[in-house]
């Protein structure tokens, strides 16, 4: 009991929890399926849009400007006046200074794009703030992650905290945290956000889903990423 409660505290990233096979396509980057979606990106960032600049000619190499810049996300955006997901700070870049139409979520652009600019912050830990105009959030999600919710009455807390390193459904559960996505997932054979992966729990559990960019989802993301502090992000991620 007295372990448990101890090895609840250390944080462990989500691919520890997948099988050998799964853990080395994700650390091979010739192998991982996810890097066709960074390179896709970075065809993006360089491409002018058609109604505006590219990303590249505002931001430069992204290497350098966008480094780190995802493991401030989600993150308070004063020109928005809320907090927003990375997909969310992309999209209004593509909105307000490329002038083109928004981002539909899980399009090819916009996994393109946001798998692009999370990979330039590999192996940085997660360092989101939650204080001042990002608290209330922050509060928001920290409620949802201990509400019970669907059919089964279950809460996150309930599989990633309580039972988490356990087996259902043939799959462990992981602490859900956030360190590995977008990730490539092998059920699904596409790249995905965290938003979507948070639908499938919702899913599981037979509740009702929140729709992508949901002030639920956001709230969420900010929640586990705060829980995340630390983490490096392992993105692309692969998941079975
Ligand atoms: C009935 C148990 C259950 C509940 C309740 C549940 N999940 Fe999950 N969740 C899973 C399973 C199973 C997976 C896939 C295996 C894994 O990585 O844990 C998963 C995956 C995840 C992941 C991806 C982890 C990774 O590294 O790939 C995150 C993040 C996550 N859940 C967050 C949440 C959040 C937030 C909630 C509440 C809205 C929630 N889950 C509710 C079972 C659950
Ligand atoms: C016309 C110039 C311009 C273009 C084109 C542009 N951006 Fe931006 N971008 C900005 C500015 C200015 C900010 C700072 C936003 C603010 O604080 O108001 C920003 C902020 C960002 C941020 C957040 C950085 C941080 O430190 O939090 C990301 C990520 C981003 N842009 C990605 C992109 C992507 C991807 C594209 C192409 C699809 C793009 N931008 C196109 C001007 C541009």
């Amino acid at each position: 009991m007295i372990a448990e409660l101890l090895l609840a505290a250390v944080l462990v990233g989500g691919v520890e929890y997948q099988s050998a096979d799964v853990k080395k396509l994700q650390a091979d980057e010739f192998a991982n399926p996810g890097m066709l979606w960074v390179a896709q990106g970075e065809r993006l960032w360089n491409q002018a849009a058609a109604s505006g600049p590219s990303c590249a000619s505002c931001h430069g190499d992204a290497a350098k400007s966008m480094k780190g810049v995802a493991a401030s996300y989600p993150k308070f955006d004063a020109s928005l006046g809320r907090v927003v997901n990375l997909e969310g700070r992309i999209d209004a870049c593509v909105r307000v200074n490329q002038k083109g139409a928004a981002l539909v979520p899980e399009s090819p652009e916009r996994l393109g794009l946001s798998a692009y600019v999370a990979y330039q912050s590999r192996g940085m830990p997660i360092a989101v703030s939650v204080e001042g105009p990002a608290k209330p959030t922050f509060d928001r999600g920290a409620a949802l992650h201990k509400q019970r919710i669907g059919q089964m009455n279950l809460a996150c807390t309930h599989c990633h905290d309580t039972h988490a390193g356990k087996t259902l459904l043939n799959e462990t559960v992981s602490q859900g945290q956030p360190d590995g996505w977008p990730a490539y997932r092998l059920e699904w054979q596409s790249l995905a956000s965290l938003q979507r992966r948070l639908r499938a729990c919702f899913y599981g559990v037979r509740a009702e889903q929140p729709a992508f960019d949901s002030d639920d989802l956001i709230a969420l993301e900010l929640f586990l990423a705060n829980r995340a502090k630390g983490l490096p992000l392992s993105v692309p991620g692969v998941r079975r």
